[in-house]
């Protein structure tokens, strides 16, 4: 088994709302440069996955742990149970996305690469991502699949490791948030593991055609020359002139420097050529492969620009993440969307809102969010890592007596003042998938949203003991009504 290459330093994605006006600005929720996909081994080793009610996990904040001073003080765990994973045990090897709130990476576990995430207030996503991952693996339906996906338990020694695997910026900030969780408002910590999903988001795929439009893309600089010359040109300081025509001093031209600094260690001085031309250069790479382009696509697009500069340079993350653009651009968004073209493809994507209806998974595509799934072109198949960063509701276990109003009042929502599958029908044609997909007809739409909830109260029924049973078979009644 080939040991997985370590991504460089990666910011990849945030789920930040699409605003109609701002659909473009938010679409960069994935970081477009330097994404280069860690390759994982094939055969990632099976786990056993024990279900979420064994896998006690969350911790509050509790009297007790702020008596007693803990490493993360305001934390203590419930009993954790048995899982095949142990934070104590995880080898942080690269991160994914880190912030504040929420911690992904690439973690080793006993040797196996895994993604590890860690909701820092919001343990209840964490939960009903995993739970929303099992039953969309049992389902299995065609052209649908999640990784697999556990809940771990937090421990303290466990957490600090974590923490420590981090760079420092980022550890010292997220000890601060931990130390403000608050479960008197329903905030907890909460730790999942999956397996590696293959594929690229869909985000990217989407996405590509606007960089294929770029000067840089069309027109790459041909010599050396011309390349730092364009970089340096890129961060240049300009004249400004203030409304009033006062003169101020000279600033970067947008989206560089400003308020937030962004960029502000990147230098537009390289020195002759030489080894000072040479050390410049390393440490462009580097920063400029640190950028952080999370939500706005102006950013996204001028990194991949100083990239292709680079590249040209012979800086190495530079001409990784271009090599892996390119071929995003090239291969695999123009494969995806000629699969979407097809009746296959239409009828998974159909499928696969049918299905985030059932497990209430809201930002993927009834709101679209490209970040929440990929494509994996080997296997035709859509892969759903994220199946709870937006969720109306647990699937946890509940009495069946008891109504689900708010999993009702979100259909309700859904719905407006047509039918169900109406809604659906314009919720695939006004997001970023819509102009791809070959018409999406109503009828068709009801059909696979009637085997989608059948299929749904099959399996559930199938399996009774799960977590989440009782509200699939429930949910599957539910949308079997507006039929
Ligand atoms: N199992 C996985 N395999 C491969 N990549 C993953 C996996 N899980 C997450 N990722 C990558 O990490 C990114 C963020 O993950 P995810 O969407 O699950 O986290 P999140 O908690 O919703 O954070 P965000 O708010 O940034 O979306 C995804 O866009 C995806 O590229
Ligand atoms: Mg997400």
């Amino acid at each position: 088994m080939p040991e997985p290459q370590t991504p460089e330093l990666q910011t990849v994605g945030t789920d930040i709302p699409k605003t109609p006006k701002h659909t473009k600005e938010a679409a960069s929720q994935q970081e477009t440069t330097a994404k280069v996909q860690p390759s994982v081994p094939k055969s990632q080793t099976e786990v056993k996955i024990p279900s979420v009610d064994q896998q006690v996990q969350m911790w509050e904040p509790s009297a007790i742990s702020r008596k007693r001073g803990p490493i993360l003080p305001g934390l203590v765990s419930t009993e954790p149970a048995s899982t095949p994973y142990s934070l104590e045990k995880a080898e942080i090897t690269a991160p994914l996305k880190v912030d504040p709130q929420k911690i992904v990476v690439m973690a080793k576990f006993d040797g196996n690469q895994r993604v590890l995430k860690v909701g820092v207030s919001s343990g209840f996503f964490v939960k009903t991502n995993v739970l929303g991952g099992q039953w969309i693996k049992r389902l299995n339906l065609k052209g649908i699949t999640a990784p697999n996906m556990a809940v771990v338990p937090i421990t303290e020694a466990g957490l600090d490791r974590v923490l420590k695997g981090l760079d420092a910026e980022d550890s010292t900030l997220i000890r601060e948030s931990l130390a403000k969780v608050d479960s008197t408002q329903g905030q907890s910590v909460g730790a999942m593991v999956s397996d590696f999903a293959p594929g690229t988001d869909v985000e990217q795929l989407v996405d590509a055609p606007r960089y294929a439009d770029l000067d840089e893309y069309k027109n790459p600089p041909k010599t050396p020359e011309a390349a730092t010359d364009a970089y340096v040109k890129m961060l240049e300081k300009t004249a400004r002139k203030s409304p009033l025509g006062k003169t101020l001093p000279a600033a970067r031209k947008p989206p560089f420097g400003g308020s937030d600094g962004w960029g502000d260690e990147l230098s537009d001085q390289p020195p002759a050529q030489g080894p000072g031309f040479q050390a410049w250069l390393k440490d462009q790479d580097t920063f400029v492969n640190e950028l952080d382009t999370a939500s706005n696509i102006s950013r996204a697009m001028a990194k991949y620009k100083l990239q292709v500069h680079l590249a040209k340079l012979g800086a190495p993350l530079a001409q990784k993440a271009i090599a892996s653009k390119m071929d995003i651009i090239v291969n695999q968004s123009p494969k995806f969307k000629k699969w979407l073209g097809t009746s296959t493809g239409r009828d998974a994507v159909i499928r696969q809102i049918c299905l985030d209806v059932i497990i209430g998974q809201e930002d993927r595509l009834i709101n679209f969010q490209g970040g929440n799934f990929k494509f994996d072109l080997n296997q035709n198949t859509l892969v759903d890592t994220d199946n709870g960063s937006k969720s109306v509701d647990p699937l946890t276990a509940h009495d069946l007596t008891q109504p689900l109003p708010k999993y009702e009042a979100w259909l309700d929502n859904i719905r407006g003042s047509g039918s169900l599958p109406e809604a659906l029908v314009q919720k695939l044609a006004q997001g970023e998938l819509g102009p791809d997909l070959a018409t999406v007809k109503l009828a068709n739409v009801r059909a696979i949203l009637k085997q989608v909830a059948k299929e749904a109260d099959k399996v559930a029924r199938l399996n009774p003991k799960e977590d989440g049973a009782t509200a699939m078979i429930d949910r599957a009644a539910k949308i079997q009504a507006l039929l």
